[in-house]
């Protein structure tokens, strides 16, 4: 069997390799502050941006903010289109995804401005684990990113926690005294949006509590399917 690259490893190739302008983190949970924080302690002053949906739990702003106080930097939060959202709100009404399922919500919220900020990037890093979802199994450490990049603009994504296990990132976690959201002391395991994450019970998987009134194989918004569909672009 092959040996698993570790974390640091691969941030520090992705880091070398391209200019600091040219790639970012995606942060959002407690995988991605593992990684500013291998990243910081590694000596690179990596760009980070964090897609504000307008929908977050205060817990987990306030969290954004001590990351942004810990470690000295800038994060960039990144919101959707005023007008697209209020134009579906206005449609659809505030919770149109538990009727509708949450693709359209989603790609407006989270993938219209992703998609813009990666037009600027050669590469983004996520906090991506195989064991998090069915849908992450075969999730690589280094991958050709197809479904934000093209072949005019080719788009590398790095996951350097791929094969790590929840216990490896909250071991971590400890050891380094890395900060995170308030809300995992209160039952939350992965967390979204707040009208779109629920604290898990015992025993039940890591993202049963994310659109939970959905089947586990639809549990993506998106940022990670390797065949997004193209949305509107929004300048
Ligand atoms: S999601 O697609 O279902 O929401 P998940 O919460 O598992 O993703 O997080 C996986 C990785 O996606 C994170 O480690 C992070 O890199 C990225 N990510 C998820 N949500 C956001 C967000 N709101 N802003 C920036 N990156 C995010
Ligand atoms: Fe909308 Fe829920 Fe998706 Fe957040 S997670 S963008 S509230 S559907």
């Amino acid at each position: 069997m092959q040996l698993a690259a570790a974390p640091e490893d691969v941030l520090a190739d992705a880091l070398q390799r391209f200019p600091a302008e040219r790639i970012a983190i995606s942060f959002s949970g407690a995988e991605d502050v593992v990684l500013i924080d291998m990243a910081v302690k590694l000596g690179y002053a990596v760009q980070v941006f964090s897609l504000d949906t307008g929908r977050l739990h205060a817990e987990t702003y306030q969290f954004i903010e001590r990351v942004r106080e810990r470690y000295d930097l800038e994060i960039e939060m990144l919101m959707p289109d005023a007008s697209t959202v209020g134009q579906l709100v206005r449609e659809k009404g505030l919770f149109s995804f538990l009727r509708d399922g949450h693709q359209e919500c989603c790609a407006i919220r989270k993938i219209q401005p992703l998609r813009k900020k990666l037009r600027g990037l050669d590469a983004w890093i996520t906090g991506q684990r195989q064991d998090q979802s069915v849908t992450r199994t075969s999730v690589p450490t280094e991958q050709d990113d197809h479904a934000f990049g093209s072949n005019d603009h080719p788009l590398v994504k790095y996951n350097p926690l791929a094969q790590w296990s929840s216990q490896d990132v909250w071991d971590y976690i400890r050891a380094n005294d890395v900060p995170y959201n308030e809300l995992h002391n209160r039952g939350f395991t992965s967390i979204g949006c707040e009208p779109c994450t629920r604290p898990t019970g015992p025993h039940q998987h890591e993202r049963e509590g994310r659109w939970w009134w959905e089947e586990a194989e639809d549990k993506e918004c998106g940022l990670h399917e390797q065949n997004v569909k193209p949305v509107a672009a929004v300048d």
